[in-house]
């Protein structure tokens, strides 16, 4: 998966559940962003987990490890005269980016996710955020507009489709079906969550 993803949806909708399908399908290496520490906990330790981050300053400095890596990349490719990153993804799974953006730490977490969200995609920095709140403090649309690949799952009202997707095609089921956003398509297309994993895991 080439490009960032979010995945948006109310309490319950499969957020967690589609973010763990995705990660046991990539290959690379992880850093684990987990307020709640619960949904990402057993990745801890494993050999592809490269940090896994659950207190706010743990996490802060998980994002700035992140964003040295990330510089670290661009300055071999500068050297290489490369333009895309020739080594292994550096995926940086955040299970609830609300947490994150409504901590008393907002403004420096806004503005790492933001370095990453802009600049990440050519050094393969690759985010992927879940969120149950759709709200212009949780995601800005300057981080928004940066995050391509949108699972939108069930959410609370025609307006918050209306945020994420630019239109509002009725509401969701409770779990297994999405509105899938990618580069690549004008519109948002509804499908199951297994058919939006497949799709964003062939992107290349
Ligand atoms: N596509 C699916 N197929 C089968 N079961 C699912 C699917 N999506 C979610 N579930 C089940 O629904 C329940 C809620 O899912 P999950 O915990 O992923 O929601 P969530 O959006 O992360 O909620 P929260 O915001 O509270 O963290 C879980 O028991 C999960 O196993
Ligand atoms: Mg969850």
């Amino acid at each position: 998966m080439k490009n960032h993803l979010l995945i948006a949806g109310v309490t319950g909708s499969g957020k967690s559940y589609l973010e763990n399908q995705i990660i046991k399908r990539l290959s690379g290496q992880f850093i684990y962003i987990d307020p709640k520490m619960v949904e990402l906990a057993d990745y801890e330790g494993q050999p592809t987990c490269k940090r896994y981050a659950a207190d706010i300053d743990e996490i802060i400095d998980a994002l700035d490890d992140a964003i040295a890596e990330m510089d670290s990349r661009f300055t071999v490719m500068r050297a290489r005269k490369e333009k895309l990153w020739s080594g292994s993804y550096l995926y940086i799974v955040i299970d609830e980016l609300a947490d994150l953006m409504l901590s008393d730490r907002k403004k420096t977490i806004r503005q790492q996710l933001a370095t990453l969200a802009t600049k990440g995609r050519a050094a393969r920095v690759i985010l992927i955020c879940c969120t149950q709140v759709t709200t212009q403090d949780v995601i800005p649309q300057m981080i928004l507009v940066n995050l391509p690949n949108v699972i939108c799952l069930r959410q609370r009202n025609a307006q918050k489709y209306r945020y994420l997707l630019g239109e509002y095609n009725g509401k969701l089921p409770e779990y297994g079906v999405c509105f899938l956003v990618t580069p690549d398509r004008d519109r948002p297309q509804k499908t199951t969550t297994e058919t939006a994993i497949e799709t964003l895991i062939a992107q290349e």
